[in-house]
């Protein structure tokens, strides 16, 4: 194929529920059909024939009844814009319920079943005239990241909608990966070319390419369809963003087994970066946080969790606790050594904390307000990692053992643990979180 002809069908007729829309376009198309032609259609009047027409004041309602699923939205001057998925599949703006071309106070759907209307028009003109053509429903479509609007192929009958040439060669003998061609849509898209709006011609007969009318029937226009798990923008940018901000809580868990990957050192920035934007008493900024990543920090890791160890040890022992139980207890803890990366979290209430006269007290509760602020920016740590898909675990023990941590790293008496988190890429899927009752948690 290296030339094609492109004709516009005026068509006058003002379509009403009940129209033979088949024998009408036929009509008009007159005696110039060929075997191989392919008839392009605006959905438009399918659509009115198959009694698809409602009363404007419906409009919003026609759209949620239409849609499956909703991708998008976008307020603006004009109302509302919702970019929706119709039960075809189809994905497009206000779900094809058009107010243009249609009489006042009215508007046109989609047709039922777009590939049906065009296999009942194709086997018309097969009955009718004895030859076989393609025939293409179209309706005008914007696009994502293009301004404009083109039409595309909404059903279609005895044509190859696409053209896929995974596998074969270029020009320069490199293989093609993924190249698909969407024809039924270039198709319906050059006949929009001679069918301008508002110029009564519906319909447009393309001639030259019968390398891709088909025998049969074919798939129709839903093989245009992408599978909603192949789809990398299966949401609106904004809804997206909106279902990341209300799972990324949600999707915390506690990780105690890591794969032996490391972790990016800009991952665990980033999440020391959320962290330092957590509430803080006195407008105050007291979170102070050691790396250890491993490879890097071995050394000094052994040594401090080492020192850690020797004080449980001893504070286990002047318990009474026997060394059989001590051993089990110390190897709990053996998660901050193994893991990938840990962050050590501390809070400094050094020209932080307001002191009060009395011992106790009030001094107490500044302390303890300080260590909760503490609370909330380690939970941004972990939601932070959570989001980037790494796991963590919160592991008390520094807590326990602050002035071993202040001895070891040489940190003021001003300065509290708040625990260390263990970082690394979650080892297998989360459990499944008991289902909690809010009811369960209100006083
Ligand atoms: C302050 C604090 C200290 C924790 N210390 C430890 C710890 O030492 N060892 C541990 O395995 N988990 C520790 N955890 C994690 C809890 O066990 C965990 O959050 C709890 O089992 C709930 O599971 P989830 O985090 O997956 O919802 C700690 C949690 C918090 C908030």
């Amino acid at each position: 194929m290296s030339e094609l002809s492109i004709r516009g069908v005026h068509l006058a007729h003002k379509f009403r529920e009940g129209d033979d829309v088949a024998a009408i376009t036929l009509d008009a198309i007159g005696v110039d059909l060929r075997d191989g032609d392919i008839v392009t259609i605006t959905s438009k009047i399918v659509a009115k024939a198959e009694g698809r027409v409602i009363h404007a004041a419906d409009r919003e309602d026609a759209i949620t009844a239409e849609s499956v699923r909703t991708l998008a939205t976008r307020s603006h001057a004009r109302g509302l814009t919702r970019i929706v998925q119709t039960r075809h599949g189809l994905i497009l703006a206000a779900a094809g319920v058009d107010a243009s071309n249609t009489e006042d106070g009215t508007v046109v759907l989609l047709p039922e079943d777009s590939d049906a209307s065009a296999r009942a028009i194709r086997s018309h003109i097969q009955t009718h005239r004895g030859i076989n053509v393609g025939v293409v429903i179209t309706d005008t479509l914007g696009r994502a990241w293009r301004l404009g609007v083109t039409d595309h192929a909404i059903g279609c009958a005895g044509i190859q909608v696409i053209d896929d040439l995974t596998g074969e060669t270029d020009a320069f003998g490199r293989e093609l990966e993924m190249t698909m061609v969407a024809i039924a849509d270039e198709f319906a898209a050059a006949s929009e070319l001679v069918r301008a709006k508002n110029s009564m011609t519906p319909i447009a007969v393309i001639r030259g390419a019968s390398g891709w009318v088909t025998p049969h029937d074919g798939p129709g226009a839903s093989a245009l369809i992408r599978p909603e798990h192949e789809d990398m923008f299966s949401l609106g940018s904004r809804e997206a963003m909106e279902h990341g901000a209300q799972q990324a809580v949600l999707q915390r868990r506690t990780v105690r087994t890591f794969e032996d990957s490391e972790v990016p050192r800009g991952v665990i920035e980033r999440s020391i970066a959320a962290a330092i934007t957590a509430p803080a008493p006195h407008h105050t900024q007291p979170w102070r946080f050691l790396i250890m990543e491993r490879g890097v920090d071995d050394q000094r890791r052994t040594n401090l969790l080492d020192a850690m160890s020797k004080q449980w040890k001893f504070d286990l022992s002047a318990e009474g606790k026997p060394a059989k139980e001590i051993d089990r207890r110390i190897a709990r803890g053996t998660i901050l050594r193994t893991a990938p990366a840990i962050i050590f979290a501390f809070m400094d209430l050094t020209n932080a904390a307001h002191t009060y006269p009395e011992e106790g007290g009030r001094n107490v509760s500044e302390r303890n307000m300080f260590l909760i602020a503490g609370g909330a920016a380690v939970e941004n740590i972990l939601v932070s990692l959570a989001a980037e898909g790494y796991g963590s675990a919160w592991i008390s023990s520094s807590i326990f053992c602050p002035e071993v941590m202040r001895a070891e790293l040489g940190l003021s008496h001003n300065v509290w643990a708040l625990g260390a988190i263990a970082v690394g890429k979650p080892a297998g899927e989360a459990s499944q979180r008991p289902q909690r009752e809010i009811s369960d948690f209100l006083l």
